[in-house]
């Protein structure tokens, strides 16, 4: 028997909710290099010095594009995180909103190493069972009609304008192939959007600073006001617009939900210019608004879905999800990528769907994102400086009339790890799902501390 099956029935037997501990871990991977952990089952801790050298050799190595916390984590267990010195975090930030069911979650793991023990990658070359499986939840639970895989946010939307890019040459009635034939080709996206960093996405993205430096931009690019129908009626043209880009509730942005009109509004301008609306949820999507799908909250369907994000449980992974006539006009070759729809990472996607995809989970992530919201209003809005907390479900913003990095970092010292978004000026929070309501209370205090530290009343 393979050496990971062998040793698989010792290190775990989870219930779903459980966690793996890192003990677990060094008893299936024989190789890892972790060392040895202490008798409760979690790494050694080092001292601060450790922190400070490998700090100073990811300086030393690392291209240096992010300005990273001065922290080194270790390891995690649902909601929590430790550093390599031992002090806890309450993970509110989720590696971006991505780690769904928190860390080490017991099924998540059981299924990564159920498929790593068989089949990791073969490339699209061939076929593999469990990028169908993921495919078949993705189309049966939501509006598309085809999945396509690739590895990112960003790849996900780079794909999408593809897609839109050809489908509109088609809907034009000339051949897609002719490198003279003239077709509606712009796109449309929206104030403090953002869709991501490699060349096409980043054409659509807002902020100025991220494009400016990698100029000239993509071309056919229009910006229009963000939840401003009259804006975007201005910017949408039939026979010029190929596609609409938006997130049903902006995360990066500010944690701003798009208004029913505005969604609605969108959807009858698209039909009516000939166009394509897509919603761009690689950070809403699957479950983070309490509903699997942002745009649920609206009851307004797009034509093309691009997410990524939380699928994989914290694997990349990058999905577009589109309905049939998109799918119709993309043929083999059009697009494509070695890693994508790998059954490592479908595999596992496929079991952090399922436990996602239940109404159960999906109402206590909406009361989760209540009690978070009330316990903020408790704590928070006695300080002058916040002046609102929003959101839908588990993505939270805090506004500021303030920068919000001091109190993050505030926070972090206290032990709750939160992010900024939007100018700056806010505090996003957006934990795994399964955050627990004593983790939710003791964020909610911990942040009232550290904006009374950092703005003091
Ligand atoms: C709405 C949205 N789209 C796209 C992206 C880009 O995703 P990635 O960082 O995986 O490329 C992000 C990342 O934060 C996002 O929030």
């Amino acid at each position: 028997m393979h050496q990971l099956q062998a040793s698989r029935g010792a290190a775990v037997r989870p219930s779903r909710r459980t966690c793996v501990s890192p003990i677990a871990v060094a008893a299936v991977n024989p190789a890892s290099t972790a060392k040895p952990a202490t008798s409760n089952g979690t790494p050694a801790v080092r001292d601060a010095e450790y922190s400070k050298k490998v700090i100073a050799d990811e300086q030393k190595y690392v291209l240096q594009t992010y300005a990273r916390a001065p922290v080194v984590i270790s390891h995690g267990k649902g909601a929590k995180m430790w550093d390599v010195e031992g002090k806890e975090y309450i993970d509110m930030a989720a590696g971006i909103a991505v780690n769904a069911l928190g860390h080490t979650d017991a099924a998540w793991y059981e299924a990564l190493v159920e498929q790593a023990a068989k089949l990791a990658h073969t490339s699209n070359l061939y076929h593999t069972q469990p990028q169908v499986e993921l495919a078949k939840r993705l189309v049966e639970n939501s509006f598309a009609d085809k999945a396509f895989f690739c590895n990112t946010g960003t790849e996900a939307n780079e794909a999408a304008i593809k897609f839109a890019r050809k489908w509109a040459r088609v809907r034009a009635g000339v051949d897609p192939y002719d490198g003279d034939a003239v077709a509606p080709y712009e796109l449309v996206s929206f104030t403090s959007c953002f869709h991501g960093r490699t060349m096409g996405a980043l054409a659509l993205t807002y902020k100025e600073q991220y494009k400016t430096p990698f100029f000239p931009m993509m071309p056919g690019h229009r910006l229009a006001e963000y939840n401003d129908l009259e804006s975007a009626a201005a910017c949408i043209e039939k026979g010029k617009t190929a596609a609409v880009f938006v997130e049903p509730v902006q995360g990066e942005g500010g944690v701003t939900p798009s208004t029913q009109a505005f969604l609605a509004g969108l959807r009858k301008l698209c039909d009516e210019a000939g166009a394509l609306l897509v919603f761009d949820e690689v950070q809403c999507g699957l479950g983070r608004t309490g509903k699997l799908w942002g745009h649920q909250l609206y009851g307004v369907e797009p034509d093309i879905m691009t997410l990524a994000k939380p699928l994989a449980g914290g694997l990349p992974i990058g999905t577009v999800l589109v309905k049939q006539h998109v799918a119709d006009v993309m043929k083999p070759g059009d697009h494509g990528s070695t890693f994508a729809g790998n059954p490592l990472v479908c595999h596992v996607a496929c079991s952090v769907f399922d436990i996602i995809n239940t109404p159960a989970f999906l109402q206590a992530v909406e009361d989760k994102g209540n009690r978070l919201r009330a316990a903020l209003k408790r704590t928070m809005s006695s300080n002058p400086h916040v002046k609102e907390v929003r959101g839908v479900g588990l993505l939270v913003g805090v506004q500021l009339d303030i920068m919000a990095g001091p109190v993050t970092d505030a926070a972090r010292d206290l032990g709750v790890m939160a992010i900024t978004a939007g100018k700056g000026d806010v505090i996003r929070l957006v934990p795994p799902l399964v955050v627990t309501d004593e983790e939710i209370d003791q964020c909610a205090e911990i942040l009232g501390k550290a904006i009374n530290q950092v703005a003091p009343k």
